[in-house]
Formats: structure tokens, sequence, C-alpha cells
């Protein structure tokens, strides 16, 4: 189903519509006291786009802790992973590559050491929106943001080599929140064409969730209201350090209560929703154990 939110046809739909969730639950964190981070331009696209939340609450009646779970996750999500970028760079590596970028705004809200030069791939339509809301508020980037127009089922490495990544040098990967919607086949083709393009030492970050968490039931109720958007989980993972090793990665694997003790945030306001089921997926770090 396609939708067309404020009639305005710049606003990504289908998959991308999920972008817009997840700026919303960062907006949320960035106004909250004790905020793990900050997105000052989460909002911009949120009131351009319009809230995805509001399009299926007629169609889903637990909404509410839904999103309150999701908002909580994106929270330890997005500071894990600032934080991965952040020591990767400062550790010396100058290539950021945030696969599926939709509307991360790493470019201009983090403090990049001098020389990074920070990849964004995604569709074509996630940045003609990105870009207009960016536009209206005047933003520079903290680093060397190039965006590059990709779909990651298919040929997105030429197109990345094109826009200046440079494979002999060491590279930070992300993939954050998109997995999910890709299916067990092309995700390995993902990670088969980021190792091939990247050296001993690079570094490589993802989440992704069990495939029995998916089956209970209030994650069963998020997937519904996906559905609404015609967006759907195609894949789950058992077993990061088995993939990642097969890939040659070595990895580190964390869950959310994980990240919940280190960042301070206790897990138990997921309780609610997950029933006590704190590792419905994995948040991972993993360095390239060879060229
Ligand atoms: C849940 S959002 C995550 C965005 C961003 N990583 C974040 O965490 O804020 C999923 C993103 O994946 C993008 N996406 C989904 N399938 C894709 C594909 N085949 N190629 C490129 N981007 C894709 C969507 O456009 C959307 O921006």
């Amino acid at each position: 189903m396609q939708h067309n939110r404020g009639g305005d046809p710049a606003v990504p739909t289908g998959v991308s519509t999920t972008a817009i969730g997840v700026a919303e639950a960062r907006a949320e964190e960035s106004a909250r006291p004790d905020r793990l981070f900050e997105d000052p331009l989460a909002k911009a696209f949120v009131t351009a786009a319009g809230s995805p939340f509001e399009e299926i609450e007629t169609h889903i009646s637990d909404l509410d802790s839904i999103r309150t779970w999701f908002f909580d996750y994106v929270a330890l999500r997005t500071r894990f992973f600032d934080d991965y970028l952040l020591e990767s760079c400062r550790a010396g590596c100058r290539q950021v590559v945030v696969l599926a970028a939709g509307l991360d705004t790493r470019a201009f809200r983090l403090s990049w050491p001098k020389g990074v030069r920070l990849f964004e791939l995604d569709f074509p339509e996630v940045f003609a929106f990105k870009e207009r809301v960016l536009a209206s508020q005047r933003v520079k980037p903290a680093c060397q943001r190039v965006i590059v127009e990709a779909d990651l089922r298919g040929e997105w490495t030429a197109p990345l080599l094109q826009a200046g990544f440079r494979p002999g040098e060491p590279s930070a990967w992300l993939a954050e929140g998109i997995l999910i919607y890709l299916t067990e086949e092309e995700n390995d083709q993902l990670l088969s064409r980021i190792g091939q393009l990247s050296t001993l030492d690079s570094q490589l970050a993802f989440e992704h969730m069990r495939r029995e968490a998916q089956e209970l039931m209030p994650f069963r109720l998020a997937a519904d209201a996906l559905a609404e958007l015609g967006v759907s989980w195609r894949s789950s993972l058992e077993n990061p350090n088995r993939w990642l090793s097969n890939h040659r990665w070595r990895g580190q694997v964390f869950d959310s209560a994980n990240l919940g003790e280190l960042y301070g945030r206790p897990v138990s306001s997921y309780g609610e929703l997950a029933k006590g089921e704190t590792d419905i997926g994995w948040l991972v770090r993993a360095v390239r154990e060879s060229s």
C-alpha cells in the first residue's frame, strides 16, 4: 500500500516510511532531560512528513506500548552506534559508510575528527525529501558528507566507488534499521560486498532481531502495524557470531539489556511489552579479520 501523507509527493513511502518513525523516536529522545544524544534536526523531518504512527493508530489497538518500546530501543541503539562511529574515527578511520541512512543526521550532529568523509546510501526518494528539509534548516555538515542514491539489494558498490569511497583505506560501516527489511540472501550479499570493500581492521556495526522474538505477541503487533504502511520484516538472525565469522569479521555482540546497563537506561521500561524478553535481538560491532 502506498501512502502520501499530507499530499506531498516528496514524502518517503513504503519501507522508507520507517525512516520517519525513527526520526520521530530521535526527536522524542532529544526532548528528554536525560537524553542519550541530541538530534536537533529530527523534529523538522517529522513536521515535514507527518507521523507514521498517526497513520496506523486506528488499526492497532496496543500502539502506545509498541511506540514506547520502539522509542526506548531507538534511543539505545542510536547512542551505541554514535559511540561506535566516533571511536572508530578517533582510532584513525576517515571513511564512514551509513547504509540505508534514512533521516540519519550524524554527519551534522557528531563531533568528527578532521578529514572524515561520510557516505550515506539510500533510495533517491529518501534523499529528495531529506535534502529539501535539510536545506530549509540551513545546516552545514561537520564532516565531508556524500550522498549516494542506491538500492542495497542491487549493485551499490559501483556508485559508492564513483562517489569517492577508497577501498584501500580503513572504513567504518553502519547497517542500522535495515537488515530486517532485506531477505537472508540479500543480507549475505550485502555483507559479502561490504567485505570486498573493507581493509583489515575496518569496522562494522549493525542490529538485527531473532526469529523467536518476531513471533512474540508484541512484535507480531508491531509487524501488523508496519504492514499497514506496506512494510514487511523479511529476515531474522539467530547467530550473529557465526554469520560474521563466515564473512571474516570478528564480532562483539550486545543486546538491549546490555546497552540499558551501559547507558543507565533501565531495560525494565521494555518489560510491559516484551515480558522480560530482553534479548530480542542483537546489536553488533565487528572488526575485519582480513583484507
Ligand atoms: C528503519 S529506516 C532506518 C534509517 C536509518 N538507518 C536510521 O536508523 O535512522 C530504514 C531505511 O532503509 C532504507 N531502505 C530500505 N530498503 C532499502 C534498499 N533496498 N536500498 C536502500 N535503502 C533501503 C529505507 O529507505 C529507510 O530509509
